[in-house]
């Protein structure tokens, strides 16, 4: 047998014990794998692989399989109805981005279930309830943290909590202003055109507002969260990222 044959029967023997390896792991692999996926992948699971229109990468969960071989197969063909695209490059490009996902999940290890219960305490007893809804309940000032699990790693969930100016999502732009009765209006900017605006008030009712009438037409896009870098301590933190890491959807984990 040629040494072509030799190895794709390895290979497919292997799959079916389920026992591929990745071979390219070396710290040049895994920063050839870092290339590759700033530019291919990034756009869509973001910069650190800590997700945004595709789901978080860095985190270690997998929904499509998290063994070598699943890797390999769901970045190699895509997922199909899915908008994961197939990378079809070689084996060895990607297993260097596999070696890349890899490193990013050592670096991201998910929460213990103890602290993981006790950032569920936290949650309520300092405030976060009050602007942020989680499976139902709760404020609606902040997005519903329900499933951000799924799209978000445990750093970028740190850094919200401690930054929340470093990433703020258009929805959460605030607009104020004063209206032509000299009414002062405000809330999250929805939308804008030559004409009008329209944003959801604070009472989380649409507004639609000529914009020839507004006076003090102003765009905030500072977070309306406040940092709470010096209300928690550093371990009080990492039990809350751990704990909206674990939250994701109902029986969407296969
Ligand atoms: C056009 C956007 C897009 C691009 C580009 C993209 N992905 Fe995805 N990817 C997705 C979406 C969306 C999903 C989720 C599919 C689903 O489950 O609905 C996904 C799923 C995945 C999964 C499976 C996740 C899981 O939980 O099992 C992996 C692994 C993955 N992508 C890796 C990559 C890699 C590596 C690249 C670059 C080579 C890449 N993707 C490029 C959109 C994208
Ligand atoms: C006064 C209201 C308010 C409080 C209190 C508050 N948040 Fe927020 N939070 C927001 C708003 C508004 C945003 C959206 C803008 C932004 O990204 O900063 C946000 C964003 C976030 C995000 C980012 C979500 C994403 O999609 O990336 C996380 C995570 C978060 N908050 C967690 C917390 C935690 C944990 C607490 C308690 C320690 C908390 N928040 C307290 C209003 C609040």
């Amino acid at each position: 047998m040629s040494r072509f044959l030799v190895a794709l029967w390895a290979l497919a023997l292997a799959a079916q014990t389920d026992e591929v390896r990745n071979p390219r792991t070396s710290p040049a692999d895994v920063a050839q794998g870092e290339k590759t996926f700033r530019s291919h992948c990034s756009p869509c699971h973001g910069f650190k692989g800590d997700g945004g229109r595709g789901p978080n990468l860095a985190n270690g969960v997998f929904y499509h399989g998290s063994s070598d071989a699943d890797l390999l197969r769901n970045i190699s063909d895509g997922i199909a109805g899915t908008e994961m695209p197939g990378l079809f490059y070689s084996p060895d490009r990607v297993w260097q981005v596999v070696a890349y996902l890899r490193s990013l999940n050592a670096a991201s290890r998910p929460a213990s279930a103890e602290g993981a219960a006790q950032g569920m305490a936290l949650f309520k007893s300092k405030g976060c309830v009050n602007c942020h809804r989680i499976a139902g309940e709760g404020g609606r000032m902040g997005p519903d943290l329900s499933e951000i699990g799924k799209t978000r790693s445990v750093e970028h969930l740190r850094q919200a909590i401690v930054d929340p100016n470093a990433d703020v999502r258009q929805r959460y732009w605030f607009i104020s202003a004063t209206d032509a009765s000299g009414k002062a209006v405000e809330g999250y900017l929805m939308n804008e055109d030559t004409y009008t605006v329209q944003f959801l008030d604070m009472g989380q009712r649409l507004q639609s507002l000529p914009k020839a009438g507004l006076r003090g037409y102003k765009v905030d896009k500072a977070s309306k969260m406040p940092s709470f870098r010096d209300k928690l301590t550093g371990g009080e933190v990492t039990q809350l990222a751990g704990y909206l890491s674990t939250l994701r959807p109902a029986g969407g984990a296969r």
